[in-house]
């Protein structure tokens, strides 16, 4: 809070999103709020709390279709509001080519390498600019200040910070891209590239995870448009403006507001595994995500087949507890990922398990955030096996609920988070067998060598925490603002 109010002290700060903080959802006639599964509003949330604003997203809940028009806006959290939630409304065919369409079937696979072909229909084009503009109105609208600070998020709105750039040209607006940037080859098969990289160079800084997806972005830049790109800065300077283009890796709340209500760990532990009937000597990996090809999950259960094959002492005293919350179901890629991540792990219990025991359970549902940080004190151990990943706050979330200090975590190498948590046992997802061995390597560590790595993780965690990565962003901002006004009075 006081690095915003010192260095931007009268900023209007407004969020652009699409996913919302709050879902409200109707169940038996009654509204009950869900929070997403979604490391973009995990990362932004204790930031709108402590600073407040307004935060504009797609208001997406089954209970919206009774609130449209009166509730468009929401104080929020709840319990104790302190910022504005105000919903965009979408129809069904805006929601099916921006959402579904040019964002998910398009975008999310053009920039993961994860070998799912992305489709580019000119419709869901269409429909993908439509709401961009919706979404901007939506900004110009909620803006009581020429020059508020505009916290864009994500590859739902590329087009957005030129869009808001025409209508608020003193606005400081800040894109934050969540996820990895493809190199220019990859790139250059999205048929509306340029427009993706001028609505983009429409924001005042734009920042990515890793210094490398910064790099990707700058080359597209230089093989598809015609800017100067001054690469001692890191700025494109283009005819509208220039950008800052840099690396913040983001995090989350530390210590984490839900941490405050975990019983000790000893009781966690205890719990889940009463909870999932598993006997009381297994040792516990846990595995937390959204149900996406980019994850992982199903060669996660090929490194257990392979541990329990090459390491058969784990036979009966070693369970994998996944929870995958299905998402974009809509889509073929994601109903197909779930199927047969379904069906490896039947068939691996079916092969292994014995007594009662199974080597992996399986829960496809969303879980709220408080149960997540229960599952990972309970843990003996957390995987992370992303076949590409901006962040995965998965990762850091597991170190920051472990204040017992122990908890081994094993990290895809293609995951932003590696380049961080440097003591996690960092492995390559798609070499099953040494996946295997990692987990086998985890599972026997000392605890006193378990010790000294969390310690280490925690120690880089709980200062590169999500005001870190906020505040990093809001002092460049400031900077330039300052700049700019001394600028205009030398004019
Ligand atoms: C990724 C994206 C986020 C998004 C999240 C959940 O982490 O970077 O922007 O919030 O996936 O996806 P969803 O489609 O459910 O909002």
């Amino acid at each position: 809070r006081s690095l915003l109010r010192d260095e931007l002290p009268d900023a209007e700060v407004l969020v652009v999103s699409n996913r919302e903080p709050y879902i409200h959802n109707m169940e038996d006639g009654r509204v009950v709020l869900q929070r997403p599964a979604s490391g973009l509003v995990t990362a932004l949330e204790p930031i709108m709390r402590a600073c407040g604003g307004t935060w504009i997203a797609h208001g997406s809940g089954s209970a919206d279709t009774v609130m449209v028009d009166e509730r468009d806006h929401l104080p929020v959290p709840p319990d104790s509001p302190n910022y504005t939630l105000r919903r965009v409304w979408l129809t069904d065919e805006e929601q099916d080519g921006y959402y579904y369409g040019l964002a998910n079937e398009g975008m999310w696979p053009l920039c993961h390498i994860a070998f799912v072909r992305p489709v580019f229909r000119a419709s869901d084009w269409e429909q993908y600019v439509a709401v961009n503009r919706k979404f901007a109105a939506a900004v110009v609208a909620e803006a009581q200040t020429p020059n508020p600070v505009v916290l864009v998020q994500d590859y739902h709105f590329a087009l957005l910070p030129q869009m808001v750039r025409e209508q608020l040209p003193e606005a400081t607006i800040i894109t934050f891209w969540h996820i990895p940037w493809p190199n220019p080859e990859m790139f250059s098969i999205c048929p509306w590239k340029e427009e993706i990289l001028t609505g983009l160079l429409g924001s005042s800084i734009l920042g990515f995870h890793t210094q490398f997806h910064c790099l990707n972005f700058l080359e597209s830049v230089d093989r598809f448009l015609a800017c100067h790109i001054d690469r001692e800065h890191s700025v494109v300077r283009g005819t509208e403006g220039t950008t800052l283009v840099r690396p913040y890796p983001i995090s989350i709340e530390w210590p984490p507001a839900a941490l405050a209500t975990q019983p000790p760990v000893n009781q966690c532990r205890e719990d889940v595994l009463k909870h999932y009937g598993l006997p009381a000597h297994v040792r516990l990996a846990v595995g937390v995500e959204r149900f996406d090809y980019t994850k992982g999950i199903s060669d996660r259960f090929r490194a257990v087949q392979s541990l329990l094959e090459h390491h058969p002492d784990w036979i009966g005293s070693f369970t994998l507890l996944q929870v995958a919350a299905p998402t974009r179901g809509r889509l073929a890629a994601y109903q197909i990922t779930q199927e047969e991540a379904e069906t490896l792990a039947r068939e691996i219990n079916e092969r292994f398990g014995r007594d009662g025991w199974h080597p992996i359970v399986l829960i496809a549902r969303h879980h709220e955030p408080e149960d997540v940080l229960t599952l990972f004190r309970a843990a003996d151990l957390c995987m992370v096996s992303s076949l590409h990943d901006g962040m995965n706050l998965v990762a850091k979330e597991f170190v920051a609920a472990r204040d017992d200090e122990d908890g081994v975590l094993v990290l895809s190498t293609f995951a932003g988070a590696s380049r961080e948590l440097l003591e996690a046992l960092i492995v390559n997802p798609y070499d099953i067998r040494a996946m295997a061995e990692a987990l086998h390597s985890g599972l026997s560590m000392p605890p006193e060598q378990r010790r000294e790595r969390m310690k280490l993780m925690r120690d880089l965690v709980s200062e590169h925490n999500i005001h870190y990565w906020a505040g990093r962003m809001l002092l460049d901002a400031a900077r330039m603002r300052k700049r700019r006004a001394i600028e205009r009075q030398i004019v």
